[in-house]
């Protein structure tokens, strides 16, 4: 990415007067997120049913104008994609990848193995028994190698393995880690790095800013690199709130895990503004909560004080990725417009969120502007 930008700038230097010109003004008129960070890193949003088949097709223009790569918010998930045994459903993710490379998008593939939204068969024989570690990672064997097979070459970094450990930092206990053991990991990344050798394979988590969870995926990682599992990235999801976690805690994240020589990434960026509905912090996305009034105060507009405080957090947030830029390469945002964002239906079903920097009817948002100009200054 580094080398397009710097053959952009030398071509810009040395083109004549009046294209380099037409073409400064062009950016100028045109600022985007994707010009804004470009050289800094990759900036990135989902794409839900409705944008990739275009009944939000307002949704899926902005996505395209803005950012510059693209993770399905659900497509690609295993029981969308291979919804029963032997029957896999690829329209949605190859309508994905089709917009994407119709508009230079880098593709993320999320997510291979998952205990969230995996149908329960995939870890029962045809008697109901719970598989063996042999048919289990043969399972999982042909998944990776029929979607990762199917994709080569067009998703370039793929979460291979999604949310394998727990707040305390040791590993969760799913069906992945009881039947195969802790090697599972190792396995999937090697599954897929024979099957595509070119792509960025990631492992992808929340709450990595809580220390015990990040000690944890620290020595997740180095136990997958001891194990020579050909691992390139760690996703630190990003699901935040306004005053948590701690700023320090959030570079230390990034610092942390650039120390162990793989690329860091912000794979599901969002700010909840909206009251805890317990004291769980993190994304478990099977965590839910009943609807009371208090938790839903803002169901007709975000108050002014409630918009700065995001523009602030925003921008202090940015603030750390930017000068962080060489370790991070990629931040996606979870959601083009606050009207998508499943933060509106979790924890709490119903509720009115503000987590992202585009409102619902897809204009900026100040946080949008807060980040482009400290972008800008970055460059
Ligand atoms: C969420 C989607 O946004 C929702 O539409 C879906 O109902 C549940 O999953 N961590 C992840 C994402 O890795 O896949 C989750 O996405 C959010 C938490």
């Amino acid at each position: 990415m580094k080398s397009i930008l710097f053959t952009s700038i030398l071509l810009l230097l040395i083109g004549c007067g009046s294209d380099r010109d037409q073409y400064q003004q062009e950016q100028t008129e045109e600022q985007t997120l994707r010009s804004a960070f470009e050289g800094s890193f990759l900036i990135g949003t989902i794409l839900n049913h409705r944008q990739i088949f275009g009944q939000d097709q307002r949704g899926q223009d902005l996505a395209v104008r803005e950012f510059n790569a693209v993770t399905a918010e659900n497509v690609m998930k295993w029981e969308n994609i291979h919804p029963e045994p032997g029957v896999y459903d690829f329209d949605a993710a190859d309508t994905m990848i089709d917009i994407a490379e119709e508009n230079g998008m880098f593709v993320v593939g999320h997510t291979l193995v998952w205990h969230s939204q995996t149908p329960d068969w995939v870890f029962y024989d045809d008697e109901g028994e719970l598989l063996s570690r042999e048919a289990l990672l043969e399972r999982m064997k042909d998944h990776i190698e029929t979607v990762v097979g199917r994709y080569k070459g067009r998703v370039h970094g793929w979460d291979v393995v999604n949310e394998a450990i727990v707040d305390d930092g040791t590993m969760r206990d799913t069906y992945w880690y009881r039947i195969i053991g802790e090697d599972f990991l190792v396995k999937a990344f090697e599954y897929a790095h024979a099957v595509d050798p070119e792509a960025e394979l990631y492992y992808n988590d929340y709450s990595l800013e809580i220390p015990s969870k990040r000690e944890g995926a620290i020595r997740l990682v180095e136990y997958l690199q001891e194990n020579d599992a050909p691992i390139t990235g760690i996703g630190t999801q990003g699901h935040f709130m306004l005053d948590f976690p701690d700023l320090e805690e959030i570079e230390k994240t990034i610092t942390d895990f650039a120390a162990l020589g793989i690329d860091v990434m912000v794979t599901e960026l969002d700010i909840d503004v909206l009251p805890p509905a317990f004291d769980y912090m993190g994304a478990d996305v099977s965590a839910s909560a009943e609807m009371r009034e208090e938790l839903n105060p803002y169901p007709d507009a975000l108050p002014d004080s409630v918009q700065q405080q995001l523009t602030d957090r925003y921008r202090d947030i940015f603030e750390i990725y930017l000068r962080h830029s060489d370790d991070i390469t990629r931040v996606t945002f979870w959601g083009v417009t606050d009207g998508d964002s499943w933060k509106n239906n979790w924890p709490v079903s119903g509720r009115t969120n503000y987590p992202l920097i585009f409102d619902r009817n897809w204009e900026p948002k100040p946080a949008y502007h807060a980040i482009i100009e400290l972008a800008e200054e970055h460059r």
